[in-house]
């Protein structure tokens, strides 16, 4: 088991293509628990891959790495059985309600009744309206409402989630992200895929810059404020460099 100092996440030169497509090449980085880590970078720079990567969904083709001292290449269902995840383009079962689904959620990591909790993300997302509707008959911003209260339902150790907060209106992006900052200072850890850079500020507390497969670039937001330089500048910066 992971001690409290030893790191949520760590990755290890981790590598992944497709044929000749090298979409992540030799990826290091770490990530301590209550950390609220954004992996920011433009489309096709590999952020969505990494997250498959972590959760186990597909395997390195070299390097390695462990998420709650899990090796999710041996331990894909160990590893997915304590994080959360909100994947890329997510699509809840069509056939099922919002209630059924996240009964389903429930269900499948043994949560026990759930009811109240499930009451409660409905309210607090709110979307209680949605509760009996079928998840294909569901808006986009509805299902990503539902893909984050299914995601946080057993409020997990470490979360990933990719692009969350797009389709959704002001109020509820407000409250999800107090969500998540609240989630983090009570010890959890969040891996947040973004090329949202205006929402990685308000939230992260470090990200890493990713660009066509490579980390060039790691820093604290804390550090940025205290140099008042903006992270979009810090972003350009970056990229421009190299
Ligand atoms: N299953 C796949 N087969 C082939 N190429 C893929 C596959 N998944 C991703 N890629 C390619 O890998 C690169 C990184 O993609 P992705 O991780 O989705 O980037 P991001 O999430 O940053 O937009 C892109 O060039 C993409 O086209
Ligand atoms: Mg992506």
């Amino acid at each position: 088991m992971p001690t409290a100092k030893s790191p949520a996440i760590l990755a290890s030169n981790m590598m992944k293509s497709y044929g000749p497509v090298e979409a992540v090449r030799g990826v290091s980085f770490s990530v301590a628990p209550g950390e609220l880590f954004g992996l920011l970078g433009p489309n096709g720079s590999g952020k969505t891959t990494i997250v498959r990567l972590l959760t186990g969904q597909i395997r390195p083709s070299d390097g390695s790495s462990r998420v709650l001292g899990m090796d999710p290449a041996k331990d894909p269902v160990g590893v997915r059985s304590l994080v959360g995840i909100i994947p890329d383009q997510a699509n809840p079962p069509s056939f099922l309600t919002c209630e059924e689904y996240l009964e389903f959620v429930a269900g499948i990591r043994k949560l026990g009744d759930v009811s109240g909790s499930i009451t409660a993300w409905f309210d607090f997302l709110e979307f209680s309206g949605d509760r009996k509707v079928l998840c294909k008959d569901l808006s986009q911003g509805t299902r990503q409402k539902l893909m984050f209260a299914q995601a946080f339902l057993h409020k997990p150790a470490v979360a990933f989630i990719d692009e969350p907060l797009i389709n959704l209106d002001p109020i509820i992006q407000e409250k999800i992200k107090a969500y998540m900052k609240d989630h983090v200072a009570r010890g959890g850890t969040i891996f947040f895929c973004t090329h949202a850079l205006e929402i990685a500020e308000q939230l992260c507390t470090r990200v890493a810059i990713i660009e066509k497969g490579r980390i060039i670039r790691e820093g604290r937001v804390a550090d940025m404020r205290k140099r008042r330089e903006k992270l979009s500048a810090f972003f350009m910066r970056a990229v421009r460099g190299r």
